[in-house]
């Protein structure tokens, strides 16, 4: 339980790279407006700065090598194992980059959700900014799904939009949509942790009813 709020959600992210939605989460947790407790930090890569920022949390950061394993089964139950000791309620892939065995996901079925660079079902897997805009695609985004065993494909619960300029560059980009990102991942949790969107067996209820069209995130940073 966390200290200041016995109701917050026991969390674990995944992270492989930088790590900037694992800092927006935990600023929002520690300012205590996202009822969640971060327990742990996983990735595959030991070299990930999302492990030194739960370091510097205080928070437990573990990471497994891919290559020390025989298969991707055995690597992802491993890296399951080892997130399932922190007894999470919601997983969260923020920037994890590996493809996860299909087993494995459905041990997670409507407790692990993803932040993904596109408007989903557009652009699902790597490259996502460069592929928007060799599209020629006015509008871009992100969406949060709930992880299933098809990449990037798992029910959407919300996006944030962004448009497209004639002179962007998938750096550029990547670097508005960043922050827009945080606030979509911020505001999805949240509603996940209060238990307001689940994942039935027949879809994403919000509130007890079927979301029939994924949540926009509004400018006041609450979903809609
Ligand atoms: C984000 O753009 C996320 O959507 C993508 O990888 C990036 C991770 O950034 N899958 P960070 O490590 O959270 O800064």
């Amino acid at each position: 339980m966390h200290p200041e709020n016995p109701t917050a959600v026991p969390t674990v992210v995944f992270a492989s790279g930088r790590g900037s939605n694992l800092a927006a989460l935990l600023a929002a947790q520690q300012l205590g407006t996202l009822p969640i407790q971060i327990r742990a930090v996983l990735s595959d890569k030991s070299k990930a700065g999302a492990l030194d920022i739960a370091r510097d949390a205080g928070i437990a950061a573990v990471s497994l090598a891919p290559r020390q394993f025989a298969d991707r089964r055995s690597f992802d139950q491993a890296l399951f194992d080892r997130a399932a000791e922190f007894s999470p309620d919601l997983i969260v892939l923020a920037g994890y980059m590996r493809i996860i065995d299909a087993t494995v996901v459905a041990t997670w079925h409507g407790r692990m959700i993803n932040i993904h660079p596109s408007l989903l079902p557009k652009y699902p897997g790597l490259d996502t900014h460069r592929r928007a805009i060799d599209s020629h695609d006015d509008l871009h985004g992100a969406s949060v799904h709930f992880v299933t065993a098809q990449l990037d494909g798992g029910p959407v619960i919300a996006q944030v939009e962004l448009p497209v300029f004639a002179d962007d560059t998938p750096d550029s980009l990547s670097a508005r949509l960043l922050p827009l990102e945080h606030r979509l991942l911020i505001a999805s949790v949240n509603l996940i942790a209060r238990r307001r969107i689940v994942l039935g067996p027949s879809g994403i209820l919000v509130d007890g009813q079927p979301l029939t069209a994924a949540l926009r995130l509004r400018a006041d940073a609450t979903l809609g």
